[in-house]
């Protein structure tokens, strides 16, 4: 990813930064650090969701028998032509929690198979393969330990090294399917995706990419990724309402994978049985046709750089703030999100043991939020960057956070 100089200076303003609070719902005094967990959309977005909306209300049989599949084919060729796929391998799903069960619960893993994961996965897909471990005989998982910083060779090298330990035991299982984070959520590190892919795959284990966070922060080549399942968020990142992503299955497994919720559509082929999900509100999906065009007045690459930009100052600001430093030495392993860690004296602080205390704290004092973390020993908050974002805002938040341990910090020593 360039970095080309696009923060917006009193000479060259640009169409990022504060400038954007007006195209979104932030209330005044209220700045938003944590876009990365629930995403938001513009208000264009709404109204084209208010489009769709209005139309099923309008005429609900016109809609559901005869306009639906069509308006959700048209978003799919969208988003086919802005990932390089064909439409027909793509579904839209609520959100990567469903995608990811629905490979997971399509795929029939036989006694002896094993599921690697790394240690940094998401909660609710760690629990999904754990899931499938407890309803099957003899499904293990397999968790390769990721404590950053790594280097990009050095993931690579702690995954493969996983994988020819486990062939070197023989005993009789196989390592069928690999669950990788394209960037991770806590910590947000952007992993080296396509060299796991191709080095996974000459050991014969599938990979289901789980790029929760990816469109709209990463550019993303289907084709080229060659991933044999993947899943993104929409509503993170793209700009799109809550409630809609879309998973990548590729033809050669499309007979095999089935919605989660099974209905009249069932054997009609993977187009059709993932157009209907049962009776629901279909247009935050559609929104992702409004999100599209929100995006396309500035270009992906001015929006990309602007906040890959802002991460990357924000992410050095913070830390000076703080007198710490930031995760990952590596600029292209931050994304849109970086990590910076909080000087707490004591990590058994029982302030800090139960989250809620500073999820309260931060939203009741300062209005604001940025979520915090152990990782490695340390304790660290994750921080999004984003187009209506300006850097003296990380001055700000690296101020709050530095007031807040501040403060734990003297209870400690009392
Ligand atoms: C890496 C990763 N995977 C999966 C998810 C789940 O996304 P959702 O809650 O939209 O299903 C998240 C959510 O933040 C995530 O960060």
């Amino acid at each position: 990813m360039t970095t080309s100089s696009t923060l917006p200076t009193p000479s060259n303003p640009g169409p990022f930064g504060h400038k954007q609070r007006k195209n979104f719902f932030f209330p005044e005094g209220k700045t938003e650090f944590n876009h990365g967990s629930y995403g938001t959309f513009t208000r264009s977005v709404k109204e084209n969701m208010m489009k769709w909306h209005d139309r099923a209300e309008q005429n609900p049989d016109r809609w559901v028998r005869l306009e639906l599949k069509p308006a959700l084919r048209k978003v799919r060729s969208q988003l086919a032509e802005f990932m390089n796929c064909d439409t027909d391998e793509l579904a839209l799903v609520q959100n990567t929690t469903t995608g990811v069960n629905t490979v997971l619960r399509s795929l029939k893993f036989l006694p002896g198979d094993r599921i690697l994961q790394l240690s940094t996965g998401y909660i609710s897909i760690v629990k999904t393969a754990q899931y499938i471990h407890d309803t099957h005989e003899n499904v293990e998982i397999v968790e390769v330990p990721v404590v950053m910083p790594m280097s990009d060779q050095e993931i690579v090298f702690s995954v493969e090294k996983a994988v020819q330990d486990h062939i070197a035991k023989k005993d009789g299982s196989r390592i069928r399917l690999a669950i990788i984070d394209w960037i991770s959520s806590m910590p947000a590190i952007v992993h080296p995706v396509k060299p796991l892919i191709d080095m996974l795959q000459s050991y014969g284990i599938q990979v289901l990419i789980d790029g929760a966070h990816v469109i709209g922060q990463l550019p993303i080549d289907l084709k080229f990724l060659n991933a044999d399942f993947f899943i993104t968020n929409c509503h993170k990142w793209l700009y799109s309402v809550r409630g809609s992503a879309v998973l990548y299955v590729p033809k050669r497994y499309q007979n095999m994978i089935h919605p989660t919720a099974i209905q009249g559509n069932y054997q009609g082929g993977f187009e059709l049985e993932f157009s209907w999900k049962g009776t629901m509100d279909y247009s935050t999906m559609l929104s992702i046709e409004g999100a599209l065009e929100f995006r396309k007045q500035y270009g992906e690459k001015a929006i990309m750089n602007y906040n890959h930009k802002l991460a990357v100052q924000g992410g050095k600001i913070m830390a000076e703030i703080l007198g710490t430093n930031v995760l990952s030495p590596y600029e292209h392993q931050v994304g849109y999100m970086f990590n910076v860690r909080l000087p707490i004296k004591n990590i058994n602080h029982p302030k800090i043991q139960t989250e809620d205390y500073l999820v309260r704290h931060l939203l009741d004092k300062y209005n604001l939020f940025s979520p915090s973390f152990m990782h490695g020993g340390c304790f660290w908050t994750r921080v999004s960057s984003q187009i209506y974002l300006e850097l003296d805002d990380f001055v700000h938040l690296g101020n709050v956070w530095k007031e807040v341990i501040d403060e734990l910090n003297a209870e400690t020593e009392y």
